[in-house]
């Protein structure tokens, strides 16, 4: 049997989340540890990320959401902003034919009108692609935040109202939950954050409200696919109440 094989034979699949989103957080120190460049570990970043999308492949998962850029990540010295959006383009260009043949569908979440014409084409044509697949939703949250994206859903709402399309009490979370840019796919039930830190950093704080949180010391590019399995396992073992008394 294949070390791959193994590992898919660990997975508790009786209580596999359907939505996993991740924080992958620590490139910058993984590289400094190592007297690297921060862009180095941009790069092994997107290695890790790659052997992720994988085992959600192999395990069927229903959705997977990454935090790639968030909407304050423009702050950082232009050359490091460059050069991630470069590593999405090349991103793009390098993994979309076999994400498609994965039966991969991928969405952007964010402010992605704010990217230049070139990736927001190639965003377009990616996703156009895999438009009628049918695998595991794959979201990529470029330009990114929670706070601006549920803004974003109030002001459609508002507008729709002051043209009387709807009426303010129609608004409830179904209807909210539609405007947002993760429309249609299920709540996050499980929200990994690498490299220490405890925080949520403003990312999908709506769909994240009932997210069971698993945080671990490893950097994104040492992240491995045994670790991931782990925490899919922890997952399982958790007790989910949902402001309720639970089972
Ligand atoms: C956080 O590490 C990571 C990011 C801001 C970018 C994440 C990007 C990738 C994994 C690669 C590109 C992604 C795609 C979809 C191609 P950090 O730089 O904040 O690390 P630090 O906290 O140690 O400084």
């Amino acid at each position: 049997m294949s070390v791959e094989d193994e590992l898919l034979k660990r997975v508790d699949k009786s209580k596999l989340p359907r939505h996993v989103a991740i924080i992958m957080d620590g490139n910058g120190r993984w590289a400094s540890y190592r007297g690297l460049l921060r862009s180095a570990g941009h790069s092994a970043g997107v290695k890790t990320l790659k052997k992720i999308l994988t085992v959600a492949v192999n395990i069927n998962l229903e959705a997977l959401t990454v935090y790639a850029f968030s909407t304050e990540n423009w702050k950082r010295p232009h050359s490091e902003v460059d050069f991630l959006l470069h590593l999405f383009s090349e991103y793009l260009e390098k993994e979309k034919r076999e994400m498609h043949e994965k039966n991969v569908q991928l969405r952007f979440l964010g402010r992605i009108e704010e990217f230049s014409a070139g990736i927001q084409n190639q965003i377009r044509d990616a996703t156009t692609l895999m438009k009628n697949n049918t695998g595991v939703k794959f979201n990529i949250a470029a330009n990114y935040g929670g706070q601006d994206e549920i803004l974003r859903a109030a002001q459609k709402l508002a507008s729709k109202v002051s043209i009387g399309k709807i009426s303010t009490r129609d608004i409830d979370a179904e209807l909210f939950e539609s405007e947002l840019d993760t429309h249609g796919l299920p709540p996050v039930d499980l929200l990994i954050r690498t490299s220490g830190d405890m925080r949520i950093s403003n990312f999908l704080l709506w769909q994240a409200a009932y997210a069971e949180l698993w945080f671990t010391n490893t950097q994104w590019p040492e992240f491995s696919p045994e670790e991931f399995v782990d925490a899919l396992n922890n997952f399982a073992n958790r007790d989910r109440r949902f402001g309720g008394l639970g089972s």
